[in-house]
């Protein structure tokens, strides 16, 4: 049988995840199949175990399942662990291993596709959410000369610098921006989902070179915006992040390194 993989959320009618895997397979010569499953909100645990018992290999994990998914591994890595999310299962006899890509895959896109080292530079990270744990760990071994991190709710940033415990993760808030630059400008909140800007003041774009939004496909979000407004040379948002996160499992799986850069250029949305 051919080996089986599938993405699980809910819902999953956007998911671009059996596209991506499905020209990965065709560019390595794999032969997997990749189907979507909408998970039961009340029943993950179930249809993971039957996937898994229909011969399943491997699975990717999307909202809102990426925190159950930890609970549900049984090899967790330490990024999963630090995240206290999964984005991607691996089953191996009885185990489940478990990862998330979704930090490696952002750090993947901004230094290897957009060309912006993180090393030695000023690096702002906008959230203290699930996509902000995932990121922490890979961007403090990339050492910046600078991580900042801001949120609204200070609690929770709080609470995410004591399991980090690394003296390099400073916090802000963000009216203590101001006047405040940055190299990289990277927007981790679930703000643009509803056209929302963060209060995150414009002096930080005065010399950055980047811009991220990892929101996907919603064009000029209104924090690209302000950055375009502010002169930041390169705007992006989360498509190549999606794409790499997805290289990440596939290799994990499959130990074959796929091309990315043609999967990217497909999936991408002007920015406008
Ligand atoms: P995710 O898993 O997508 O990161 P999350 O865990 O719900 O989602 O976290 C959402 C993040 O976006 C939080 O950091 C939240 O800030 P607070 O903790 O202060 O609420 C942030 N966020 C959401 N809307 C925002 C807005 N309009 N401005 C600034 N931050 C916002």
């Amino acid at each position: 049988m051919t080996d089986q993989y599938a993405v699980i959320g809910n819902p999953i009618g956007h998911t671009k995840s059996p596209v991506i895997h499905r020209l990965f397979a065709e560019s390595c010569g794999q032969q997997i199949e990749y189907t979507a499953i909408e998970g039961s909100t009340t029943d993950f645990a179930g249809d993971v175990a039957r996937f898994k018992a229909q011969g399943g290999r491997g699975m990717n994990i999307t909202a809102p399942f990426k925190l159950q998914a930890f609970e549900l591994a049984t090899q967790p890595s330490q990024r999963a662990r630090l995240a206290r999310a999964a984005n991607a299962f691996k089953f191996e006899d009885e185990a489940v291993l478990a990862d998330n890509f979704d930090g490696v895959g952002l750090l993947r896109d901004i230094e290897h596709n957009l060309g912006q080292p993180l090393d030695g530079r000023r690096v702002l990270l906008l959230g203290a959410g699930g996509a902000v744990r995932g990121a922490l760990l890979p961007f403090l071994a990339a050492s910046p000369a600078r991580l900042v991190l801001v949120n609204r709710d200070m609690v929770k940033a709080r609470v995410l610098e004591n399991e980090v415990n690394d003296p390099r993760l400073l916090l802000s808030t963000y009216e203590d921006l101001a006047g405040q630059w940055f190299d990289l400008v990277i927007n981790a909140t679930s703000a643009s989902l509803t056209g929302e800007l963060p209060p995150v003041p414009e002096s930080v774009f005065t010399n950055a070179t980047l811009a991220y939004e990892l929101a996907y496909g919603r064009g000029l979000t209104p924090f690209l915006q302000v950055a375009k407004k502010a002169g930041v040379d390169t705007l992006a948002d989360g498509v190549g992040m999606l794409v790499e996160q997805a290289a990440e499992a596939f290799e994990w799986w499959r130990g074959v390194r796929p091309q990315t850069g043609a999967v990217i250029q497909r999936l991408t949305v002007p920015l406008t």
